[in-house]
């Protein structure tokens, strides 16, 4: 079969810049599409948390513009690397007025003023530098509301230009939460026609919306989990664009992420006290050890460790988890948490802490190495989201023996088996109900299942050590959509 052409746009990428699980999707598919023998190439912005040095990044030759609709022409510059272990070209593409601070979105938890400008640019930059790099892609993948201008520019200021024809577009759903919603205004800077600017395309309520006129134009879109796929489908998990959603059905996916094994095995982790594996677990109860006294718990074998690790944000089942935080403080058991986010939740559980100072570890802040610490030294990882597209903690949790606790919800339902005592069979622990009771119900059974019996959580610690979400059967199933994109492309060209 062919090679393709792909381009993949993302706001965040590993290890360039990241804030979330995008940034785990966008470094390890262009990865795993590369070794399909495909010529994929990466965009994204040139933070300043980009470290150029680091990574060696090259200047490319010459700058880019950027039209800018109502101001004016913008020019960026572009800086190439490549993924890490890879060949894989990434394009950064640099511009100190919207780009060059301190955070990728935000600062202080108060997202940027300017966030609409800043990714128009970043996906009309995407478009000019595949004209500067004459590379006519087959499909431009994008992520999210921040790349989501991409196929609506590509059917619009786009549509008759040559280096386009023929491609096609995929769009990632992440997160239906965050849609790119701004002042109508942006039209004139988008520069695409307030002809576009409808209720069924990029208007709505009277402003803009950015990923909605990326789901009407994209050709088709992949929702991170075949659950998730279903659920953005109702009015509790579609956040206002359930019906727009179900009348584009016809080109909803959901291909589940894969995970990086080379990032998260604890065979081979260099950010943990000592390797281990399904078959010698030595290793682990170092890791157990070395995680109690990173938190100041007491040093115990006997205790049940119970791990989180995420953003402070509604979504990870924070209220949840801090209404039941209490009656889990009456169990024998011990909890860290590392997570970053919401600002009262900073202080509620840096509160809890305080309260059960041998009970209770947290980290607020982000920290990459103590977030394999917390997998590989933790017994069991409670993720209590109320929506969840797919999850990664707890595919990582998996691999490193570390029972998952979840809501059934979006990837976490698709990738999690309740444990089933009279077959020992499962992968996890699950609760249905977004409901303290039913978290705290839940964890109970968990830890009484540790205690009480040791040869059922011992199998589904193993039953979950031996699965494995491989990037390369994510990757063929990205590449038979992008064909199917293509061959959709071409044939209603020929109509
Ligand atoms: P989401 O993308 O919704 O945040 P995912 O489970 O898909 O959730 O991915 C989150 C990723 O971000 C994981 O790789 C996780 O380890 C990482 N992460 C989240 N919060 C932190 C933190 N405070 N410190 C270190 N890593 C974090
Ligand atoms: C989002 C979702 C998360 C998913 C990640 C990568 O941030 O919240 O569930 O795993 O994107 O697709």
């Amino acid at each position: 079969m062919n090679k393709l052409n792909i381009l993949l746009a993302a706001s965040e990428v590993v290890p360039f810049a990241k804030s979330g699980g995008l940034a785990d999707v966008a470094g390890a598919l262009p990865k795993a599409l590369k070794a399909l023998g495909h010529d994929v190439r990466v965009v994204m912005p040139r933070y300043y948390v980009v470290d150029k040095e680091k990574y060696n990044l090259q200047p490319l030759q010459g700058e880019l513009g950027v039209p800018m609709g109502s101001m004016g022409k913008a020019w960026a510059g572009v800086y190439e690397g490549v993924l890490p272990n890879s060949d894989v070209p990434v394009y950064f593409i640099e511009h100190d007025g919207f780009f060059g601070r301190k955070g990728l979105y935000d600062e202080n938890g108060e997202g940027y003023g300017d966030n609409d400008n800043r990714f128009i640019f970043f996906s009309k930059a995407v478009m000019q530098l595949a004209k500067k790099l004459h590379f006519r892609p087959d499909v431009i993948h994008v992520n999210d509301w921040h790349t989501a201008p991409i196929p609506v520019l590509l059917n619009t200021t786009y549509a008759n230009d040559p280096d386009f024809k023929n491609t096609g577009t995929l769009l990632s759903i992440h997160n239906l939460q965050h849609q790119g919603k701004f002042y109508k205004g942006a039209m004139d800077v988008l520069g695409v026609g307030w002809e576009h600017f409808n209720m069924h395309e990029l208007e709505e309520y009277g402003g803009i919306n950015l990923l909605k006129g990326g789901i009407v134009h994209t050709d088709a879109m992949n929702a991170v989990s075949k659950k998730y796929a279903q659920e953005i489908r109702t009015p509790e998990f579609g956040w206002g664009l359930d019906g727009l959603i179900n009348a584009k059905a016809y080109k909803l996916y959901g291909i589940l992420n894969g995970v990086d094994y080379d990032e998260w095995s604890p065979a081979i982790d260099e950010f943990i006290p000592q390797t281990f594996d399904n078959d010698d677990l030595v290793g682990k109860a170092v890791c157990k050890e070395a995680l109690q006294k990173a938190f100041n718990l007491p040093v115990r074998a006997d205790v049940p460790l119970i791990g989180l690790v995420g953003r402070l944000a509604e979504q990870k089942g924070i209220t949840l988890l801090s209404s039941a935080i209490w009656n889990l403080m009456e169990m024998d058991i011990q909890i860290v948490l590392l997570g970053a986010g919401e600002k009262w939740a900073e202080h509620f559980f840096s509160d809890v802490a305080t309260k059960y100072p041998h009970k209770f570890g947290c980290f607020i802040g982000y920290k990459n190495d103590l977030s394999h610490q917390i997998e590989a030294g933790s017994d069991m990882f409670l993720m209590p989201s109320l929506f969840e597209p797919c999850g990664l903690n707890q595919i990582y949790s998996l691999r490193y023996g570390t029972v998952p606790i979840v809501r059934a919800t979006g990837g976490l339902d698709d990738t999690i088996q309740n444990y089933e005592s009279t077959t020992q069979s499962g992968t996890g622990f699950k609760f249905y109900d977004a409901t303290p009771e039913a978290l705290t119900g839940t964890v109970k059974w968990a830890v009484d299942v540790w205690y009480n019996d040791k040869e059922g959580f011992e199998k589904v610690r193993q039953n979950g050590m031996k699965q494995r979400f491989d990037w390369a059967e994510a990757a063929q199933g990205y590449e038979d959509l992008y064909r199917h994109i293509i061959g959709g492309r071409l044939s209603s060209v020929h109509q």
